[in-house]
């Protein structure tokens, strides 16, 4: 009798489930998540085609079903299939009724006619909450960019965006104003920065990335509007640099308004033949007389291996008027460049702290 009480109660339980899953517009119940309630939106029921020439109709298309999974009652998959999927850039917008598991299973590709001229943002998640996304992959576009802003409790995962190196000023990934966002275990190569955490974020972890080409993974820059908001708690941690410009990096605007960027760590980095593997500059951006005001502080470098192709494999150059604190331990990078230059370490007003093995050697900073 109990048993079977509780068999009635599942089943109920479930076709209550797929009436709402129905009436949402979604497919079915994916199998393995019977008892989640997922309801699975599938993109090529709703519009989305595979093929050439659909960017702009698929745009269209991937931006309504988003709007039903999001106003879904019971948590929802939006479900890219196997094949390639050309689209022009979408903005898929929250708050959403329920998590969201966006899961492209092929390829997602930006129209071509949409990369000329200024940066946009390919796919622009705003304001979302409990949101995971995998399996993106981008091959050969002249940009990719991914743009997450507003956004809380975020993961990104099994990500592959590629693009030339000499693409236009395009991040792989940019994340601004959001808390709790994760960036796992991904293939990352772009013209620019691989992964960029901007201003306003809280607790943000980028880890098992691979990275190249393209300038690195950074912090910054921050600094560049007046309304930018402060930074804290940020992970870099086990992520592979290949041929990069730099690795490591925070950089923030000289005549900046009063931020704080807290608590960034950038830990178990392997650099293979990158330029600037360990890089701090805030002396960014324009040419003002006027410091940073940007007070970085509790900054960690930790296990930092590998090899670098320039004279300058550690560079912090901080703030004037904000000296930022520094924690070093365990950095080695050997030399591998051509030029016959002695290999420097570069600093300015910054306080350093070290542990463990330094190469470069540190040498007194220059205040
Ligand atoms: C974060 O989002 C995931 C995926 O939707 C969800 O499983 C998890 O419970 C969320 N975490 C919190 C603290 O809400
Ligand atoms: C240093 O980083 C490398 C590369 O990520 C990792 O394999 C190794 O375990 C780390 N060492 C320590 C002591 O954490």
């Amino acid at each position: 009798m109990a048993i079977q009480g509780k068999y009635v109660r599942i089943s109920l339980l479930l076709s209550l489930a797929l009436i709402s899953c129905v009436a949402n517009g979604a497919d079915h119940l994916a199998p393995r998540r019977l008892l989640t309630n997922l309801c699975t939106f599938d993109v090529t029921h709703h519009g989305v085609k595979a093929g050439a020439g659909k960017c702009k109709q698929n745009a269209v298309a991937l931006t309504k079903v988003w709007v039903q999974a999001c106003q879904s009652v019971a948590p929802a998959k939006v479900l890219i299939p196997p094949g390639t999927f050309e689209i022009s850039p979408v903005l898929l917008e929250g708050p959403c009724k329920n998590p969201i598991i966006f899961e492209i299973q092929e390829e997602l590709s930006m129209d071509k006619a949409h990369v000329s001229g200024h940066p946009v943002d390919s796919i622009k998640f705003c304001k979302v909450t409990n949101t995971v996304i995998s399996g993106f992959t981008s091959l050969n576009p002249p940009a990719f960019h991914m743009h997450v802003v507003g956004s809380t409790n975020f993961t990104a995962h099994s990500l592959t965006i590629t693009a030339p190196d000499d693409s236009p000023n395009t991040d792989g990934m940019h994340i601004s104003t959001s808390c709790n966002v994760k960036v796992l275990n991904s293939k990352i190569g772009t013209g620019d920065d691989c992964v960029s955490v901007g201003q306003g974020n809280t607790d943000v972890t980028i880890s098992g990335i691979q990275c190249g080409p393209g300038h690195g993974i950074s912090l910054g820059s921050l600094g560049k509007y007046k309304d930018e908001k402060n930074v804290n708690k940020v992970l870099v941690t086990d992520c592979k640099f290949i041929g990069t410009d730099n690795g490591a990096r925070i950089k923030t605007w000289l005549n900046s308004p009063n931020l704080k960027a807290t608590d960034i760590t950038f830990q178990n980095l392997v650099m293979d033949m990158v330029k600037n593997p360990i890089v701090i500059d805030q002396e960014y951006g324009s040419k003002s007389p006027v410091p940073s005001n940007v007070l970085l502080s509790d900054i960690h470098f930790r296990n930092i291996t590998g090899t670098s192709i320039s004279d300058a494999a550690v560079s912090v150059v901080c703030s004037k008027k904000f000296p930022c604190c520094v924690d070093m331990a365990n950095i080695d990078l050997v030399y591998k460049g051509t030029d016959k230059l002695p290999k420097k370490f570069e600093c300015a007003n910054a306080k350093l702290t070290f542990a463990g093995k330094q190469n470069p050697a540190p040498c007194p900073c220059r205040r």
